[in-house]
């Protein structure tokens, strides 16, 4: 499963990355409208760092302009996908926009219905938003595993985006449901990398390494 950063921010960007771990990146326009300053540049920025898939969303509410923006966006960068939200128009914006080659995320996915209408207009990616859902006691996961159940019917090539998560158990269950994608922010990231076993074993490993006194 690849993981993603789900972050505007280009320190938290920049410390990640480098472990390797990182396969792209999304925004929204509140993590952008967060970071301020020139949000062009810092896509640009971003996809430089991260060399891969950047999700930058078009903030146009009606399809022609959701298009414009669109074509605007993934003029920044060849890793740019262009994110678009599922609504009507969205779904005419993501149509016409696959089917002059650019990559579509189709966002604020809270249905399979949804997913599916996305996918059979050439989506890229569709972010059922599993954190959100889980807030008003309606299962998140349980939303990805019926995309997941759906997409394998058809063979889709669309890759399903876990996004709006909030732990590291979202991690895990959206690897165990064989998702493509999971979009993390970088505090649940970090969360998933700590163990106390783990630190107390090499605090072990190491005062009994020196107790040892072996010469180095
Ligand atoms: C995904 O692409 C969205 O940016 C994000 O995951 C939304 O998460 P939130 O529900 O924590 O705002």
């Amino acid at each position: 499963m690849k993981i993603f950063i789900d972050s505007g921010n280009l320190k938290e960007i920049e410390s990640l990355v480098p472990l390797g771990i990182i396969d792209g990146i999304t925004t929204n326009p509140t993590l952008l409208a967060k970071e301020g300053g020139d949000y062009r540049a810092l896509l640009k920025q971003i996809c430089g760092i991260v060399k891969g898939p950047t999700s930058a969303e078009v903030v146009a509410t009606d399809a022609d302009g959701m298009i414009r923006q669109g074509r605007e966006l993934a003029k920044i960068d060849e890793h740019i996908v262009v994110k678009v939200p599922f609504t009507r128009e969205g779904v005419r914006a993501c149509r016409t926009l696959a089917s002059e080659g650019l990559r579509v995320n189709v966002t604020l996915i809270f249905s399979p219905t949804q997913a599916l209408f996305a996918a059979k207009v050439g989506a890229a990616y569709v972010s059922p938003f599993v954190g959100r859902l889980d807030d008003i006691a309606t299962s998140g996961m349980g939303l990805v595993q019926e995309i997941v159940d759906i997409f394998e019917n058809y063979q889709f090539s669309t890759e399903i985006l876990v996004a709006s998560v909030r732990h590291p158990m979202h991690i895990v269950e959206a690897a165990r449901m064989g998702a493509d994608i999971c979009t993390c922010p970088a505090a649940v990231i970090e969360q998933a990398f700590k163990h106390p076993l783990t630190d107390i074993g090499l605090e072990r490993f190491l005062k009994d390494w020196d107790k040892a006194g072996f010469k180095q």
